[in-house]
């Protein structure tokens, strides 16, 4: 049934035969299911279409999904006034356009206190997660990385009723033990987004095996990115099964909202425990609110809009909302200037040379394309040092035009300043060539060496990586969106903070970084699926209170955890919600705030 829907959507992109020129995509919400019988509902969904468009060919041409398993509505291609036609049914409770939604390792799980070996741990306790399913709603998995790999895993749950579609690289065998289901759906996604990516459940944009080992890849030893960050890489529930849900496509990870909502009804069916969305958009997205009366603990990430205020996304009460967080592990860089004076800066660079020779070092101002103008910058490296723009610029949106501004007025690296050096978030897009992190201080000190000399000169050394106390962790991440909630001022948001910057986890066949609330929000989908393996009687409230009550407020140090922004402040709720997770504390929380569906 689902298939042939499908099928049928595929042929009104190609050929929208029979349906008028001007429709566009509107998603009808009816709330909850009529009908028990999934086909009933459907056959309900056609018969409200049959009764606006004339005739059953014309419904059936016009929708696109069904929504029949955890609530009723459907998505179809409808003009605007059919819409408003729509909109006016006593059963209908919401006619909306499609929208797009977007996508917003290793060492944070042993940061977070689950030690893999640690017998008292929540880890060893939940059995690492091996009973529970977490749905992840994304651009999905690439199968082949280790962190998929199902040897040793028991049988699936007899309880999972969900599907493994094939597709476009995408076989049967692709489903394991491990990832026991994937569905794909392509309703409200543009041409261009689904161009080039694969028609299957394969992850094409890379953001979906990321967050998906994230919250549950197996333990893989020795995984690294070019040496750096080595050490055993996992997800936080690593025996736990997966389903994904592609509903993100193409190099943007552009989630339609048809397919988003498609893939929510779903899952709801299929059995999973958890559902993982690292995705946004201008709106809520709607179908949470069943999946959490079904029992399944819905996880969002809060958005990358920070520090603004009033920034923060997916802010519904009964889902979590997650902020991301440093963990302690910093990529210190060597810059020596010519005048032996060694200066440190933050970088996740690997190609250079160990003995590599000093190389010219000129002023870039603010390196946009017209303060490099009339510079000859061939070969040297750049410094990009603009404290009076501060202000006006955030980093993580600078940082990649002065990247390609110097490589493509042909230069041989550039050393940016900054008002913090914590954010590492954009390092990986250094495309090949050095760029180091500093402070406004260390710029300052790299200035006035330029001043005294005629003929500077500068040695960017590898970067080396450090973990640990010194590493003064965890700060909320500058990017990582703030409440208060424009949508629901009455609703404190986000819930929690969770590791969100440079996270090593899977790409592929290898392994890199990425940073965002999207790498925090699988964090927090771990924790609650050991907390349900744990307490399977718990509900999502019961979860989310959990979490959210023994989240702390300092750091190791006992220091309040501070967060990053134009100033850098102390932490308050709109920042992190009830603070930092911790997730052995979060295991026996004393007390929790149950909540009914009704309420
Ligand atoms: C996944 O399916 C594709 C296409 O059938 C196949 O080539 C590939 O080897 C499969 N990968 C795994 C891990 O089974
Ligand atoms: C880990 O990988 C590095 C290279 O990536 C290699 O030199 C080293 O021997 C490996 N260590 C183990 C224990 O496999
Ligand atoms: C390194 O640079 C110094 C001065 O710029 C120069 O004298 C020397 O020959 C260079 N060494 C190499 C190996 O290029
Ligand atoms: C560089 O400056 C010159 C002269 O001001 C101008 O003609 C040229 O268009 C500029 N180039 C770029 C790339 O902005
Ligand atoms: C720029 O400098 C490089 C080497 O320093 C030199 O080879 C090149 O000719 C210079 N280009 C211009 C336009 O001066």
């Amino acid at each position: 049934m689902l298939l042939l829907t499908f099928i049928s959507f595929h042929c009104f992109i190609l050929a929208p035969i029979g349906v008028d020129a001007s429709s566009k995509l509107y998603i009808v919400y009816m709330g909850e299911k009529k009908h028990k019988d999934p086909n009933h509902e459907t056959a309900s969904h056609h018969n409200i279409l049959t009764s606006l468009l004339g005739s059953k060919e014309e419904a059936l041409n016009s929708i696109v999904y069904s929504y029949k398993h955890g609530f009723s509505g459907f998505a179809a291609m409808l003009t605007d006034s059919q819409a408003e036609e729509l909109a006016e049914l006593p059963e209908v409770i919401t006619v909306k356009p499609n929208r797009i939604y977007r996508a917003h390792t290793t060492r944070s799980w042993d940061f977070l206190g689950l030690d893999y070996n640690q017998p008292t741990g929540l880890l060893q306790k939940a059995k690492y997660g091996e009973d529970v399913v977490i749905g992840v709603v994304d651009s999905c998995v690439w199968p082949e990385s280790k962190s998929f790999d199902d040897s040793g895993y028991g049988p699936i749950p007899s309880r999972w009723r969900g599907k493994c579609e094939e597709g476009e690289a995408f076989g049967a065998n692709n489903c394991s033990r491990k990832i026991i289901g994937a569905r794909y759906y392509t309703g409200g996604v543009s041409q261009a987004d689904l161009k080039g990516d694969f028609m299957s459940p394969r992850d094409f944009g890379n953001h979906g095996t990321h967050t998906a080992s994230t919250a549950a890849g197996g333990l893989i030893y020795n995984a690294s990115f070019h040496n750096l960050a080595t050490g055993n890489a996992r997800g936080g529930a690593p025996r736990a099964r997966l389903a994904i849900y592609k509903a993100c496509w193409g190099r943007r990870i552009a989630c339609g909202g048809a397919a988003l909502l498609a893939a929510i009804d779903d899952a709801i069916n299929d059995g999973v425990d958890i559902l993982s969305l690292s995705l946004g958009g201008p709106e809520e997205i709607p179908g949470t609110l069943h999946a959490v009366a079904k029992g399944i603990t819905v996880v969002f990430s809060a958005g990358n809009d920070g520090p603004a205020p009033q920034t923060i996304k997916n802010s519904v009460p009964w889902v979590i909302t997650v902020a991301a967080s440093t963990i302690d592990r910093s990529f210190p860089t060597v810059i020596t200037l010519g005048s032996n004076q060694r200066l440190v800066g933050q970088s996740i660079f690997y190609e250079i040379q160990q003995n590599s020779n000093f190389t010219g070092l000129v002023d870039g101002y603010s390196c946009d394309a017209d303060s490099l103008n009339g510079t000859n910058i061939s070969g040297e490296i750049v410094l990009c040092y603009a404290p009076d723009l501060a202000a006006s610029t955030l980093p993580r949106q600078s940082l990649p035009s002065a990247v390609s501004n110097v490589i493509s007025a042909g230069g041989g690296g550039l050393i940016f300043a900054q008002y913090t050096v914590n954010i590492l978030e954009n390092l990986y897009q250094c495309q090949g060539i050095p760029c180091v992190l500093v402070d406004f201080e260390i710029a300052n000190k790299i200035a006035n060496y330029m001043s005294t000399t005629s003929n500077p000169v500068v040695k960017v050394s590898p970067t080396s990586n450090v973990i640990g106390m010194e590493v003064l962790a965890p700060k909320i991440a500058a990017f990582s969106s703030r409440g208060p909630s424009v949508a629901f001022p009455g609703v404190l948001k986000p819930d929690v903070a969770a590791p969100g910057v440079s996270i090593l986890a899977a790409r592929r066949n290898s392994y890199f970084f990425d940073s965002g609330t999207s790498m925090a929000c699988p964090h927090v989908s771990a924790v609650a699926a050991l907390l349900k393996s744990l307490h399977p009687d718990w509900s999502p409230a019961a979860i989310k209170s959990a979490i959210v009550t023994t989240a702390s407020v300092r750091d190791g140090y006992g220091i309040p955890i501070e967060a990053e922004g134009t100033s850098r402040k102390l932490a308050d709720p709109f920042d992190f919600g009830g603070g930092h997770i911790n997730p052995n504390r979060a295991a026996d929380p004393g007390l929790v705030y149950d909540i009914d569906p009704k309420d």
